[in-house]
């Protein structure tokens, strides 16, 4: 069976066409760069609007797939920027008519988590979702995925981009820090927002830009910020861990790709004799292969909707959508 999927929720419009097993058998990705300050929800969605039809002959052509093959057509139905997800949603309503095939509604935040689980081999971890606007700790739990713990203010992808353009750089800031960082030598103190399984990110971005301000050397703040953020989050992960009485994690969403982060984990969890897994970057930020495989398991399990219901929820939870796929 293969699944189309498409993403596009903020920046990134993508389609991914996958099989049952959760290979990918082709992924065609474009990201929106805005030349100055960050992401325009309308000119975002202009751009996918643009770009998704080809992007859908290109994952098709890789894939060497004919839409005849296509069993049924998924996309991103929240959470995420409703100019932009509209623009997904409608290619795929069209595909989806066109085809005579399902249409099947994946949540974004439960498809990084999911594509981040099938790919790791393990059964049950601990998740930690960290991407632009996400923030999560979560644990499967009855019907639900839980949110444990998440940021109280904003994502920590969000403060990384925001943060980068105040130091003077454009969007996205996560990748460019990182690589910042990597020249910095001194650890300045910022505001470590720990507050018991939940984060905030704002306090950090105003002493940063204030020490910026001052003349700190931007690559001592890009290692001071990561060190400080991304400890943030270890620590959050490490307490969910030990309530849950769990062992092993998976790392999900844009922020995932950073080898700090991915360092800090796994040498928390290793320390605790478990397993840490995070995806290949390209799964890790958003793509439509994880919105295909999650359209997967729901079709599966029998999850569909016809157009008219099929209308975007930009503020969707994770722990408010139901995944039939994870009963029994
Ligand atoms: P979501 O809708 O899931 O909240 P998103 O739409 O912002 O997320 P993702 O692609 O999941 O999209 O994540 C993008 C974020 O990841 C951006 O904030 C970007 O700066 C950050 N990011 C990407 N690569 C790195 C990296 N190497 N280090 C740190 N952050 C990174
Ligand atoms: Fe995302």
């Amino acid at each position: 069976m293969v699944v189309l999927g498409i993403e596009s929720t903020a920046h990134t419009a993508s389609v991914g066409i996958v099989d049952e097993r959760a290979e990918v058998l082709g992924l065609a990705s474009d990201m929106y760069r805005p030349a100055l300050g960050g992401i325009h929800p309308r000119e975002a969605a202009n751009h996918h609007v643009e770009v998704l039809p080809g992007l859908v002959e290109q994952a098709l052509e890789r894939a060497r797939v004919r839409p005849s093959e296509v069993d049924a057509v998924a996309f991103s139905q929240g959470p995420g920027l409703g100019p932009c997800l509209r623009a997904g949603a409608t290619v795929a309503r069209v595909l989806s008519l066109a085809w005579k095939r399902p249409l099947v509604p994946v949540n974004h935040c439960v498809a990084h988590v999911e594509i981040a689980r099938v790919l790791s081999g393990l059964d049950d971890p601990l998740l930690l979702y960290a991407s632009g606007g996400n923030t999560q700790v979560i644990a499967y739990g009855r019907g639900r995925y839980r949110v444990l713990g998440e940021t109280l203010d904003i994502g920590v992808g969000n403060f990384l981009d925001k943060l980068w353009i105040g130091l003077g750089g454009t969007f996205p800031g996560g990748p460019a820090l990182e690589a910042e960082a990597r020249t910095g030598t001194e650890l300045h103190a910022l505001p470590y927002s720990v507050h018991g399984m939940d984060v905030a990110f704002s306090g950090m971005l105003t002493a940063t830009l204030a020490l910026h301000a001052k003349g700190t050397p931007r690559p001592d703040l890009a290692y001071s910020v990561e060190t400080t953020a991304y400890a943030m989050l270890t620590e959050i992960t490490e307490r969910a861990l030990a309530h849950r009485g769990r062992n092993s994690v998976v790392l999900g969403g844009g922020v995932a790709c950073n080898e700090r982060l991915r360092g800090m984990v796994r040498a928390m969890v290793e320390g605790r004799g478990g397993t840490m897994f995070a995806p290949p970057r390209s799964l890790c930020v958003d793509n439509g292969a994880m919105i295909a495989w999650t359209g997967h398991l729901a079709h599966r399990a029998g999850v569909s909707v016809d157009v008219p219901d099929s209308a975007v929820l930009p503020r969707q939870r994770t722990d408010l959508v139901s995944t039939p796929w994870r009963a029994g």
